[in-house]
C-alpha cells in the first residue's frame, strides 16, 4: 500500500555513483563564454533540487540493462530542460522563492532569468543532438513542445473559477508529468526494452508525474516553505484554480464558495488564512492526497512488467515519496 510512508524500504541507491557524474557533467555542460549565463545557470543549478527527472532516466535505464555513457547525457539533458521551465516559470508566476534562495527573476531580473532559460533549453537540444539518436530527439522535442503548450494553457485557465477538474488534469499532464514521461521512456529507449515495456514506462512516468503535481499544488497550501524552498500560497496570491480549490468550491457552501471564487478572480493573499481553513475543512486537502496516491498507485502497478532489483525498488520508493513529501 502507498498509503503507509512506513512501507517504503530504505535500500541503498543503486545509481548513487551515476548521479554523481550526472552531476559533474552537467557542470561541463553549463559552460558558455558568456559571463552573465555562467552565473545564472550556476545559481540556479547551484542551488540543488530533487534530480527526479534525471533519476527516473537512470532508474529506467539500470532496471533494463543499459549502462552506457548516453544514460549520464540523456539525465544531464532532462534536468536542463526542466530547469529552463522553472526559469521561465518563475518570471510567469512572479515567484520570489525558489530552491531556498531568491528566484533567478528576483535576483537577476526577468530578462536574464527568460534568456538564461532559452540558453538551457538551446544546450540542451544540442546535447541530443550529439546522443546522436533520431527517436531520442523525437521523445524530447515533443515534451519540450507539449510542456510549453501546458504552461499556456495554464495561463489561460488563470483567474477561472469555473475550470472544470480534467482542464485542471489536462494543464498537469502537459506542463509536469510530459517531461517524468519522456525521461522514463527514454531509459526504456536506451534499454531497448520491447513496446509494450516501453509504453509502460512512459505511462509511469505519466502517473508519478501527475501525483507529483497534484502534491505540489497540495503543499502550496499546506506546505511549509522552509521545507519547501519555494513560498506557500503563490498559487491563491496568483489566482490560479488548482485542485484543493477546485474541490473545496464543490464541497463547500455559498459564502465560502464565494470567497474562493473571488480569492480565484482577484488573486488574493491577506485571506490565505481563512481560505485554507476552508480547504482543510471540506476535506479538500485529503482528496487532493487521495487523487495523488491512486496515481502513484498505478505507477507503481506497472513496476511490474521490470526486471526485479535494486533499480525497481528504488522506482517503487520514488512512487511512495512522491505522494508522501514535505519538500
Ligand atoms: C518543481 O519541480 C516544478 C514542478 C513540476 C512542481 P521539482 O519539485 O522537481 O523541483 P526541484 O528540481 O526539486 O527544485
Ligand atoms: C510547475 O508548476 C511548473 C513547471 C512544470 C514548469 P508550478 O508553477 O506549480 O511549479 P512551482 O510550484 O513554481 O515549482
Ligand atoms: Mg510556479
Ligand atoms: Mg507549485
Amino acid at each position: 500500500m502507498l498509503d503507509t510512508p512506513a512501507s517504503a524500504a530504505v535500500t541503498a541507491d543503486p545509481i548513487e555513483s551515476a548521479m554523481r557524474q550526472v552531476d559533474a557533467l552537467i557542470r561541463e555542460r553549463l559552460r558558455s563564454e558568456v559571463a552573465l549565463i555562467d552565473q545564472i545557470s550556476g545559481y540556479i543549478i547551484g542551488a540543488g533540487g530533487k534530480r527526479i527527472r534525471p533519476r527516473l532516466v537512470l532508474l529506467f535505464s539500470e532496471a533494463l540493462g543499459h549502462v552506457g555513457p548516453a544514460r549520464l547525457e540523456l539525465a544531464a539533458i532532462v534536468e536542463f530542460i526542466h530547469t529552463a521551465t522553472l526559469l521561465h516559470d518563475d518570471v510567469v508566476d512572479e515567484s520570489a522563492l525558489r530552491r531556498g534562495r531568491a528566484t533567478a527573476n528576483a535576483a537577476f531580473g526577468n530578462a536574464a532569468s527568460v534568456l538564461v532559460g532559452d540558453f538551457l533549453y538551446s544546450r540542451a537540444f544540442q546535447m541530443m543532438v550529439s546522443v546522436g539518436r533520431m527517436r531520442v530527439l523525437e521523445v524530447l522535442a515533443d515534451a519540450t513542445n507539449v510542456i510549453a503548450e501546458g504552461e499556456v494553457l495554464q495561463l489561460m485557465n488563470m483567474h477561472d473559477p469555473d475550470l472544470a477538474v480534467d482542464e485542471y488534469l489536462r494543464v498537469i499532464r502537459y506542463k509536469t508529468a510530459k517531461l517524468f514521461e519522456a525521461s522514463a521512456r527514454l531509459g526504456a529507449v536506451l534499454g531497448e526494452a520491447p513496446p509494450e515495456v516501453e509504453e509502460a514506462a512512459a505511462e509511469f512516468g505519466r502517473s508519478l508525474g501527475t501525483a507529483f503535481q497534484l502534491i505540489d499544488d497540495l503543499l502550496d497550501y499546506e506546505g511549509h516553505t522552509d521545507e519547501l524552498g519555494k513560498n506557500v500560497g503563490d498559487d491563491l496570491r496568483e489566482g490560479k484554480p488548482t485542485l484543493p480549490l477546485l474541490l473545496a468550491m464543490e464541497r463547500a457552501g455559498a459564502d465560502d464558495r464565494a470567497l474562493i471564487r473571488d480569492a480565484i478572480e482577484h488573486g488574493e493573499v491577506q485571506r490565505l488564512p481563512q481560505i485554507l481553513e476552508i480547504v482543510r475543512r471540506t476535506g479538500a486537502l485529503e482528496a487532493t492526497r487521495s487523487a495523488a496516491a491512486q496515481q502513484a498507485e498505478r505507477a507503481r502497478s506497472l513496476l511490474a512488467l521490470l526486471p526485479a532489483g535494486a533499480a525497481r525498488e528504488a522506482l517503487l520508493e520514488l512512487c511512495v515519496r512522491s505522494v508522501h513529501r514535505s519538500s
